[in-house]
């Protein structure tokens, strides 16, 4: 074929001439013209930053895979050319990033003998969804063995493989074949809230999955949502608001297509700003405890680094109050030791939680009391010095220890004839090295006060964390998704712990609840229920799956908190998840995760409302 033998060419001299902006992207990640100096290159100028020139080719071939668009990076370049010329230059072709874990940016470094052939011409964007096909809205690149959350991770590099661009198939491929372009997105609704630097994640009036009743997008089984853009630094060097949320809309946004900071972007004109606010308000628990074993209501919320004095201690006391109304039993994770993130050796957290106990008590009248045990100093990760820990606030007029033995740090908890536990609470397995600055599962039995004297069986989990996760889109395929497999062993040890009880009483009530750092789709949670025999409390009460979430991470609003019950647990069984923190905006959100109660009927066979089979 004649251009590919021009290629192979302009490649043994090491320049080119007259190369179109679609031959120098070419229909791949990286430019066949990478490090060489091509001449003549001719665009019309679409935008300018202070980095740069946007260009688009006055030469479009027919392939949507081939980028029209490129940018020109040199600062003094963009002082000397106007929106609306068309220029003709020579330069370098170079692939950047500012991060070996990113995608690389094809661009133009260097450029010399900028001459403007005309001035005053028509500059008009693409309309993604118009102008263009639609974005993708599952897969995120070809290289992805076994979809987004495939493992094991990190088998594929796109910037070594550089496969073929296929924008119809593939989210990543097209923006790609987007780059450098001159957009325009109708009808934005901001799905993320702004990072540091202001950049936020939206979506356009294309078609989308996972859309949530609050406008986000919820991550679902192997859809992470690539058809999702970020916005980011405006062209015109105004700086984009911080105090946005997920759910605002933004109406029309024209820039131009980019890639950094490990996200396709567009680099927006001017500033966002929303046109309408989404609302923070979010209901509370629409169900109350009977306060007899038919129904006791049970709270799980991760408090984010809780200590004494944090300033968002006043604020948990009100949603635990006024939100989810005081349950009967409150599974907490990282509550910090009584001197918080001080690194000087103390463990215990009895201040901590006794300050939120009583600050509780002022504001409702209610009484509880809680069960923890104290880590290891920094053994059990987290902020350095926190010693964060998993603790059960409970409602002694309710719900009490069975055979109260609380285990020390380094008690291996088991499960003894009955069943019942040796220690009640006590951790499991704690000295497995997959706790390894991790924290251990608190296991725990209670029974009512009134109304039956079959004993309920909790574990509280708070495993490994995802920090050091390589992004959704960067270069590493399936992407990094950090401590999936400590996550499986750990989970896999929670589930042989619970395979026992039920081993004993099929009919035991148990509950795992917690953060598990993980989707209910991928491996140690597949795992877990595999093993254990436990549902997830979202399947037993059928909460729609683009409802089911408690975090919002980059593009996704996603579950990683979760309850998992036993057979036992199904009847009667309520659960929500309450949007007290993923609707708010930076400065509003108390912690960084949902809190979402559930309500039991733990009476078993002696159930008023249990028929006898016949
Ligand atoms: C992918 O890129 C990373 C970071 O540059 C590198 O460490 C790794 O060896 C590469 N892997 C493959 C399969 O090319
Ligand atoms: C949205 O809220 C911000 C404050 O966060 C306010 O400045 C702005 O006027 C509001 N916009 C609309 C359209 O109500
Ligand atoms: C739950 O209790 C609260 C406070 O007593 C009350 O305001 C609310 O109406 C009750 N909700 C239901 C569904 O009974
Ligand atoms: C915390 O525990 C220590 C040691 O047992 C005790 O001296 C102190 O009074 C406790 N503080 C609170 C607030 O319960």
């Amino acid at each position: 074929m004649a251009v590919k033998s021009f290629v192979a060419l302009a490649a043994v001299l090491g320049s080119a001439a007259a190369i179109s902006i679609a031959e120098i992207n070419g229909d791949r990640y990286i430019s066949p013209f990478k490090d060489k100096t091509v001449t003549d290159i001719k665009g019309l100028v679409t935008a300018t930053n202070s980095n740069g020139i946007f260009l688009r080719s006055t030469e479009p071939d027919e392939n949507p895979a081939t980028s029209e668009g490129l940018f020109v990076f040199n600062s003094a370049a963009a002082k000397t050319v106007k929106v609306g010329d068309i220029i003709t230059l020579d330069g370098l072709v170079v692939e950047y990033r500012s991060n070996a874990n990113y995608i690389y940016l094809t661009e133009i470094n260097k450029p010399t003998n900028i001459k403007v052939v005309s001035s005053g011409n028509e500059v008009k964007p693409l309309v993604i969804g118009v102008d263009t096909s639609f974005p993708p809205t599952k897969d995120f690149s070809s290289l992805d063995q076994g979809g987004i959350f495939g493992v094991p991770n990190a088998v594929a590099n796109i910037s070594s493989i550089n496969p073929q661009l296929q924008p119809d198939l593939y989210g990543l491929d097209f923006w790609e074949s987007l780059l450098g372009e001159y957009v325009t997105i109708k009808d934005a609704y901001q799905i993320s809230r702004p990072n540091n630097f202001g950049d936020v994640y939206i979506r356009g009036n294309w078609p989308v999955t996972g859309l949530n009743a609050h406008g986000g997008l919820t991550m679902l089984e192997g859809d992470a949502n690539p058809e999702v853009i970020t916005i980011g630094t405006p062209l015109d060097g105004s700086k984009n608001p911080f105090d946005t949320r997920m759910g605002d809309y933004l109406g029309d946004i024209t820039g131009v297509v980019y890639n950094d900071f490990g996200s396709y972007r567009l680099l927006p004109l001017t500033h966002l700003s929303p046109l309408k606010n989404a609302t923070t308000d979010f209901p509370a628990v629409s169900f109350n405890s009977t306060g007899d074993c038919l129904g006791i209501t049970v709270g799980d919320y991760n408090t984010e680094n809780l200590m004494p004095d944090s300033p968002h201690l006043p604020l948990v006391v009100d949603h635990i109050v006024n939100k989810l109304r005081t349950p009967d039993l409150i599974f907490l994770q990282e509550v910090q030791d009584n001197s918080g993130n001080k690194n000087d050796g103390i463990v215990d957290a009895n201040v901590t939680l006794t300050t939120l106990a009583s600050k509780i008590e002022e504001a409702s009248g209610i009484v509880y009391d809680f069960a923890e045990i104290s880590p290891i100093n920094n053994k059990d990760g987290g902020e350095p010095g926190g010693n964060i820990r998993q603790a059960y606030f409970y409602r002694s007029d309710v719900l009490q220890l069975y055979k109260p033995n609380l285990g020390g740090s380094l008690d291996v908890n088991e499960v003894l004839d009955g069943p019942e536990l040796k220690y009640n609470p006590g951790r499991i397995d704690p000295l497995n090295t997959a706790w390894d600055s991790s924290r251990k599962p608190l296991a725990a039995a209670w029974k009512t006060v009134k109304g039956t004297k079959k004993i309920f069986f909790t574990i509280n989990v708070h495993l490994v964390s995802k920090g050091g996760s390589t992004s959704l889109s960067g270069d590493l395929r399936p992407p990094v998704n950090q401590g999936v497999e400590k996550r499986t062993v750990q989970t896999s040890i929670v589930a042989e712990f619970v395979a026992e009880i039920l081993s004993q009483d099929p009919a035991a009530n148990i509950l795992v609840a917690g953060d598990f750092n993980e989707y209910s789709q991928v491996d140690p949670l597949t795992t877990f229920s595999s093993i254990s025999g436990l549902t997830d409390l979202d399947e037993v009460v059928g909460i729609d799956p683009v409802e089911r979430y408690t975090y919002l991470f980059d593009m996704n609003t996603e579950e990683l908190d979760h309850m998992y019950v036993s057979e036992g647990l199904h009847r009667d069984a309520k659960y929500e998840h309450l949007h007290l923190n993923t609707w708010q905006n930076n400065d509003g959100q108390v912690s960084d995760h949902d809190p979402s109660v559930a309500r039991f009927n733990l009476c078993g066979c002696s159930s008023k409302k249990t028929k006898k089979s016949n």
